[in-house]
């Protein structure tokens, strides 16, 4: 069933375009994008004035990514946190908070909490899940299915980026409830989501270096991954990648942060990862990033450097270039994650270990 893959988790992550593919299947009816039609209507997500995205793991980072788009486009203030830390908190929430809950299993037992939490004070809940029929679906709202397929490898790769489609799927619903967007504009940027998963196997057709690198740096003590906007999110998952499967120390920050401490740790030959942005679509947070990478470098970092193919600003600050097809900005992470992936994947396997069953780890975590 491995199709060919010596591990599940190569094979996730090449149907990762699949995944995106099938999660966006029958979520516009040519006009309008559709969510859960019978439980979650339009005139309940009208009223909507706050999001709560509430997730653990990988399903957090998929938030955080989804945040800068829902923001973007509706205007709603929208908060992201661990469903572990939000379930022990009292957030503000009334019948007009939308709680997304963003769960691969479904049966995740903080998130599950969270979701009680919040419907016991009248939020209305929605959740983002990738399993028929499990536990928190049932006690939500309305749910939106990722359709990744089931996810044998403990590490969430193609769920991930199915969770990242959906999540966006929710913004787009809500910010035409609301208005905020024109339907021909909720229309152009779903017809900018269709052509992720083609962007998604052309990344797929561009990572033997990534594999060279993971073989290449197998034996280093840490990693540290940098990012800024939604590529911060990108570095987190970059970073938790590493240390599920290699068993690595690895950190993604917030590249702006560097300054404020990370850099500290840059010594020489230690391998930094960055997530850059497009020069065209991004220029400002492109050029912020490039000191960063300038900053690493002189402090003698091994540079590896994510970014937008033809440009050529970043080449000569990258021991390392990584390049990935031209998307929209806000989509970056459905591309930029897929390096990330393989990398943590590739080192893992030079040390010999079992990427699809890492030490210590279960695929959903039904007890705290
Ligand atoms: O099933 P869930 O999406 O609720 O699981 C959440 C986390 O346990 C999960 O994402 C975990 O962090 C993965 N092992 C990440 O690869």
């Amino acid at each position: 069933e491995k199709g060919g893959h010596e591990f599940f988790m190569d094979k996730e992550i090449q149907e990762q375009p699949q995944a995106v593919e099938d999660t966006l299947r029958g979520h516009f009816d040519g006009t309008r994008i559709v969510l859960d039609e019978q439980r979650l209507g339009e005139d309940e997500l009208r009223t909507i004035d706050k999001v709560f995205v509430v997730a653990c793991g990988s399903s957090y980072h998929s938030g955080l990514v989804a945040k800068y788009a829902i923001e973007h486009w509706t205007r709603l203030p929208v908060e992201v946190e661990l469903a572990s830390e939000f379930r022990y908190r009292d957030p503000v929430l009334d019948r007009d908070t939308l709680v997304v809950a963003i769960t691969q299993s479904g049966e995740t037992a903080d998130v599950l909490e969270a979701v009680r939490h919040a419907r016991r004070q009248r939020a209305r809940v929605l959740a983002v899940c990738n399993t028929n029929g499990s536990q928190i679906p049932r006690e939500s709202d309305a749910v939106v299915y990722t359709h990744a397929g089931p996810e044998v490898g403990v590490a969430s790769t193609k769920c991930f980026l199915a969770q990242i489609t959906a999540n966006l799927l929710v913004g787009l619903a809500l910010a035409q409830a609301r208005g905020t967007k024109y339907a021909d504009e909720v229309a152009r940027e779903y017809e900018a989501l269709l052509e992720m998963p083609a962007a998604v196997a052309e990344t797929l057709t561009l990572m033997d270096p990534v594999r060279q690198l993971g073989r290449d740096i197998a034996d280093s003590k840490a990693v540290l991954f940098l990012g800024r906007h939604v590529g911060f999110p990108v570095a987190l998952e970059g970073a938790l990648k590493l240390k599920e499967l290699a068993y690595m120390h690895a950190e993604g920050f917030a590249a702006g942060e560097l300054k404020h401490g990370p850099i500290a740790l840059v010594e020489d030959g230690l391998p930094v990862v960055v997530v850059t942005p497009s020069p065209k679509s991004q220029p400002l947070l492109h050029s912020k990033l490039l000191s960063n990478i300038r900053e690493i470098q002189a402090r003698g970092a091994r540079t590896i450097v994510i970014g937008e193919e033809g440009d050529e600003t970043i080449a000569p600050f990258a021991d390392t270039l990584i390049e990935l097809p031209r998307v929209p900005a806000l989509l970056q992470p459905l591309v930029a994650t897929v390096p990330l992936q393989i990398l943590a994947a590739e080192i893992a396997r030079t040390r010999g270990y079992d990427i699809d069953k890492p030490r210590n780890l279960a695929k959903s975590v039904t007890v705290e």
